[in-house]
């Protein structure tokens, strides 16, 4: 079995699509599973240790002090369930748009709405992707683990994942302990199109598509991504910057009474989903910069790099964002990338 590759003081910028500068003290590119016991340890501390993927979802204000774990672990395998119903596994270190484009093909279903969102299928479960109506939730199986405390392997079924908006027992309560190596989805050989989305379903009546294919669906997706998203090959972003904020339905209440075209979704639970990129763009914040540190011009929910952003650049535009929305509308806006190097203080804002 080829060692794993490591490297010390190593440059992180190019591994994060927001490309701040920073370093880790060490990076091991993991690329078969095999090496995952033998893998060197460099402080021992479970906190020491960071996995990346993709970085479309990590951003470095200070650099790394331990160890970088890039996810390069590779491979896809299908197993029929059912004349309906099909597993497909697939190993951490694949692209997210990739296998969607792949299930694509295979007439495999239910990825569809999440064609187009960056990074690597490790990363899906830690924050349980979503976008226009439809979260891995819906057809995630399983995530095969290794468990840094126990060096072994297990498989965690969904229901025991803590998926939530944007959330799930890997990214809080459970932070470092679990290197995800698998994903497990339930697809299935029937299209049933999720269409309710607002932006999904006004573009769809544009160009009506009463019985849309999945690859029309799939390329309206991908249009209204584009329409608004910055592609972080050409605008260094970390996609949407903050979670939009759920707040009490007495809050909404008295919310909606003060501001009626507020965009929001009402949750089973009757808490209220408020739309942060409406409360920032209101606030006129859209296009303004620190430095190189900005808000995007097309969305206000997404933060870029111009080019030579510092890290307090960054987290002085945060701050003056999270600031203004509390005071305008009493909410805290809690950041949805993993801020590296961001203090507990800050985090409560
Ligand atoms: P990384 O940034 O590499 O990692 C993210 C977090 O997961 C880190 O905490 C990391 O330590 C941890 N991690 C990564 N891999 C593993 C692993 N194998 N085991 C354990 N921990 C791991 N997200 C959405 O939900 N919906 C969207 O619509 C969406 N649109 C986006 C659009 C743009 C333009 C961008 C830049 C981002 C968008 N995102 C969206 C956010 C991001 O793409 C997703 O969160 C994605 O899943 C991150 O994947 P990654 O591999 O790049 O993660
Ligand atoms: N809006 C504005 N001004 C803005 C931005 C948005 O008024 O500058 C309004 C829109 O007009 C719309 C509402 O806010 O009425 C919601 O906007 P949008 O549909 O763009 O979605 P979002 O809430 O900003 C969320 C996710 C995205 C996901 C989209 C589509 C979060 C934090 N973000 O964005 O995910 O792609 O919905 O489902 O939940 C990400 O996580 O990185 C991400 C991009």
């Amino acid at each position: 079995m080829p060692r794993p590759e490591v490297s010390e003081h190593a440059d992180l910028a190019g591994l994060s699509t927001f490309r701040l500068p920073a370093r880790a003290a060490q990076l091991v590119v993991l690329d078969q599973l095999e090496q995952l016991p033998e893998l060197p340890i460099r402080a021992g501390a479970p906190g020491d240790r960071l996995i990346l993927g993709g970085g479309s979802n990590t951003v470095f204000l200070d650099d790394w002090p331990g160890q970088v774990v890039l996810n390069r672990l590779r491979g896809v395998a299908t197993e029929t369930l059912s004349p309906d119903r099909v597993r497909v596994r697939v190993a951490a270190g694949e692209s997210w748009h990739r296998l969607v484009r792949w299930c694509l093909d295979q007439k495999l279903y239910g990825l569809e709405n999440l064609i187009l969102i960056p990074g690597l299928v490790g990363a899906a479960p830690m924050q349980n992707i979503g976008a226009y109506g439809v979260e891995l939730a819906d057809v995630l199986e399983s995530v095969t683990v290794w468990d840094w405390s126990r060096q072994a392997s297990a498989e965690i079924p969904a229901a025991e994942c803590g998926l939530a908006y944007r959330d799930s027992r890997f990214k809080s309560s459970e932070r470092g302990r679990f290197l995800i190596t698998a994903v497990a989805f339930r697809l299935s050989r029937t299209f049933r199109p999720v269409l309710g989305y607002r932006s999904l379903a006004d573009a769809l009546a544009e160009r009506p598509l009463s019985d849309p294919r999945p690859r029309q669906l799939a390329a309206t997706i991908m249009r209204l991504r584009r329409r608004r998203l910055p592609d972080p090959a050409r605008l260094a972003n970390a996609g949407s910057f903050f979670k939009n904020p759920v707040v009490s339905p007495d809050q909404a209440r008295s919310l909606l009474c003060e501001h009626p075209d507020l965009p929001h979704w009402r949750l089973a639970d009757g808490r209220v989903k408020l739309a942060a990129g409406w409360m920032i763009e209101q606030l006129g914040w859209r296009g303004h910069r620190i430095g190189d540190a900005g808000v995007h011009e097309h969305h206000a929910l997404v933060l870029v790099n111009h080019g030579r952003a510092s890290a307090g650049q960054l987290a002085e535009l945060i701050g003056v964002l999270r600031q203004s929305v509390r005071t305008a509308f009493g909410v805290v806006l809690e950041p949805e990338p993993q801020l590296i190097g961001w203090s507990e203080n800050e985090k409560r804002g």
